[in-house]
């Protein structure tokens, strides 16, 4: 990875690959196909045009290094859902800080019952595994950290970029949604067994089905972005946040003030609410002590705890 660039005789790949000049012809043409830009033939030897950015753990270790992301990379070319990979692996074992990364998903989950569409190598889809001591009931500002490390990394790559914190779990810019989070975790009453965080960013799509609401941080910048770059960026600024909730005291309410102060949503807004078949209108008044909604309606403050919030 560190000379990927550089010009290799066919002989030494198929040396080195334990083949020979045809066969490894007939890889590279392979890899043609798959979109991989390479230069050259047998005679001449071959070169990688450009590397792919493709979420590969050879690539990413080296970025995670001394985070809690860095021994467990898991990655698949296909998977259905990288939070279903992910939640079975927590059950028989996995360890906190594996991460299952996805160039596609056949199935990709969203909250309550939708789907998240995801196309080949345009998005990333990352689930990680953490075994928080923490109760249940914090489990949410531990979702709402994941979208402040969301914006954190999609800052760090354009700090032009903008984006805006929907209560609970969506990244928004210009009104669209550019990021969905699905936190799902296996607990007791009183304590957490395991969490899966999976996000889902739109990063390079050119385009969207009009009736959804979504964009890409191409469309919104006007050009194509590192996927490699920001899922690194994402991951440390999630080791970051994870670690400070565990370890400091007053993080909690850090990250119940930051997640405000970045969410044009969480005060003021008129909203439309729909939580477990009841729909009620109001105006958003701050999150509480766990990090719940408090929405003002005409019959006295209500506390929204999983519903769907939408302007009105
Ligand atoms: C939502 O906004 O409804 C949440 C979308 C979460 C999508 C991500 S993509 C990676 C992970 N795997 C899934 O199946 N879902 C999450």
């Amino acid at each position: 990875m560190e000379h990927a660039t550089v010009v290799v005789s066919g002989t030494k790949i198929a040396q080195e690959t334990l083949s020979n000049r045809s066969e490894v012809w007939r890889l590279i043409q392979q890899l043609r196909g798959l979109g991989v830009d390479v230069a050259g033939h047998p005679a001449t030897g071959y070169q990688l045009r450009s590397v792919p950015d493709l979420l590969l753990p050879e690539v990413l270790r080296p970025l995670l290094r001394g985070t809690i992301f860095d021994e467990h990379l898991h990655h698949f070319y296909k998977i259905g859902s990288t939070n279903t990979a992910a939640m079975g692996a927590a059950a028989e074992g996995a360890p906190e800080g594996s991460v299952f990364l996805a160039e596609e998903q056949l199935a990709g989950r969203g909250r309550g019952s939708n789907s998240w569409q995801s196309p080949r190598s345009t998005g990333i889809y990352c689930s990680v595994v953490v075994r928080p001591t923490l109760p249940p009931s914090e489990v949410l500002v531990l979702s709402l950290a994941a979208g402040l490390a969301v914006r954190a990394a999609i800052q760090q790559v354009d700090s032009r970029a903008t984006p805006d914190l929907k209560w609970p779990n969506d990244v928004l810019i210009d009104g669209k949604k550019v990021c969905g989070i699905l936190t799902e975790m296996n607990a007791e009453a009183t304590r957490v067994r395991y969490v899966v965080v999976g996000v889902g960013i739109n990063v390079n799509q050119a385009s969207f089905p009009k009736d959804l609401a979504a964009t890409s941080l191409r469309l919104v910048t006007g050009s194509e972005w590192s996927r490699v770059e920001l899922v690194a960026a994402l991951l440390k600024s999630l080791d970051r946040e994870y670690r400070q909730l565990l370890e400091d005291s007053d993080a909690r309410e850090s990250i119940l003030r930051r997640f405000a102060e970045n969410s044009s949503w969480v005060q003021g807004k008129a909203v439309h609410i729909e939580e477990n078949g009841v729909a009620f209108d109001g105006t958003t008044e701050g999150l509480d002590q766990r990090g719940f909604l408090r929405v003002r309606t005409p019959k006295g403050t209500q506390t929204v705890l999983s519903g769907t919030v939408r302007e009105r």
